[in-house]
């Protein structure tokens, strides 16, 4: 049965309210798209976020794609005491999905205490507050950079974590670590780790999408702003890896169905379908993909020129990486559906739109 229908059904079933979920980073990129899907499934959404790398307008991009506002309230979940008057108004939130954090790898090299500050103590305000609010479970953030450069690919979960390159990368690995150590220390909480690849894509309404900060680092939104003419050209990072086109490789997930498996965690946690406490899955396609692959692709079917030049390798990026997600397929249930065509195609949707409402608003990008 559809997941909506599911949850619709219990509901009807146990004549209950929708189940409370609070989602921390709710406004953000990965966060807006699940909020989406949750209050799609028929879960009543409560956002947290410090809008430190969001929009407030989000909200009204979530409300026209579900017809329904989210609680939003602007909240640092490295606030303690703020987070615990929340938890205390909001009563009977039954799960929390953890996004906020800082993300931008480069920035926690210049500046490491703020991304330990911000990852490590929101998580740790977090698993403290579920004890305080008998709070069942938390579906948490990780990456796949915890693998850095796997032995062997495709990498499933079973692969070892290597030395974090970055201190971002280091926080995630830290925040595994707190979590499995909080949930062996207590059989009233429950964690499911997410470790996503590389999320891309937009929703395909273009209401909601990723809103970089400045120049992005990411690969898909450098593209599109380099296809829209906001920057002149895009850097390939090195064509001479031991790849087949010599450019590096990445498994590129599209963000709806990322969210998707989200919603799959929240019910899983909620309806007690594991026997374990804890369970980490990758979230990936299970395909890996070049930079040219994806140039050539977004090219195609956004029948767009994207400016390129090959420049030398940027320190510290890894050279293949993609999931073998079946674990996830198997015992989760969840799958990534979307096609790398249609997945590109809504990146330059959103892309799109955005630059239609900066026209509008008379703005530009920095
Ligand atoms: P994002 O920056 O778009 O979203 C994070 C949100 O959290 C933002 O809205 C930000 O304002 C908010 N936030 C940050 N610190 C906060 C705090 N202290 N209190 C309240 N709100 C705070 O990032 P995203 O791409 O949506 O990533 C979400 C999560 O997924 C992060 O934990 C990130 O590390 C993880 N992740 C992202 C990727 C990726 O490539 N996007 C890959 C793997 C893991
Ligand atoms: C993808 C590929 C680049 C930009 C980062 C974080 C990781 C995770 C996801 C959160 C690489 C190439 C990129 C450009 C390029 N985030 N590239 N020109 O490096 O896989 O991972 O985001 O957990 O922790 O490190 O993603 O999008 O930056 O790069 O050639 O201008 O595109 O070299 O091969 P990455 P990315």
């Amino acid at each position: 049965m559809e997941i909506k229908n599911k949850i619709k059904q219990l509901l009807k079933d146990k004549k209950t309210a929708a189940p409370r979920i609070l989602v921390t980073g709710g406004t953000g990129y990965i966060g807006s798209h699940t909020v989406v899907e949750l209050q799609q499934a028929g879960f009543e959404v409560f956002i947290v976020d410090n809008l430190s790398n969001s929009n407030i307008e989000v909200l009204n991009g979530i409300e026209k794609i579900t017809g329904k506002m989210p609680v939003f309230e602007n909240i640092d979940c490295t606030d303690y005491v703020t987070m615990d008057r929340f938890l205390s108004k909001h009563e009977g939130i039954q799960a929390i999905i953890h996004f906020a954090a800082s993300k931008a790898v480069g920035e926690s090299v210049e500046k490491p205490l703020l991304y330990y500050r911000n990852n490590v103590v929101s998580l740790i305000n977090q698993l403290e507050l579920m004890k305080v609010h008998k709070i069942k479970g938390i579906v948490f953030s990780s990456s796949c950079t915890v693998y850095g450069q796997p032995d062997v690919l495709p990498v499933d979960e079973t692969a070892p974590r290597k030395t974090a390159l970055s201190p971002y990368g280091n926080t995630k690995q830290i925040c595994e670590d707190i979590i499995t150590d909080t949930i062996r220390s207590s059989s009233e909480l429950k964690s499911i780790i997410l470790r996503y690849f590389n999320p891309i894509g937009a929703h395909p309404s273009a209401e909601i999408g990723e809103l970089p900060n400045g120049v992005p680092n990411n690969l898909i939104p450098f593209v599109t702003q380099t296809a829209a003419g906001i920057r002149e050209m895009l850097s390939v990072f090195g064509d001479d890896y031991n790849t087949p086109d010599g450019t590096c490789i990445r498994d590129y997930i599209n963000v709806v169905d990322l969210a998707k498996a989200h919603v799959i965690s929240v019910q899983r946690l909620l309806e007690d379908k594991s026997s374990e406490n804890i369970e980490i899955f990758n979230l990936g396609t299970g395909r890996g993909l070049s930079v040219k692959e994806i140039l050539t692709t977004f090219e195609k079917v956004n029948k767009v020129k994207v400016p390129h030049k090959i420049v030398p390798r940027r320190e510290g990026d890894i050279e293949q990486v993609w999931a073998n997600p079946t674990y996830a397929n198997n015992v989760l249930g969840w799958e990534a559906k979307e096609t790398v065509e249609d997945t590109l195609k809504s990146a330059w949707k959103w892309q799109k739109k955005l630059m239609k409402k900066q026209k509008n608003e008379g703005s530009c990008l920095s």
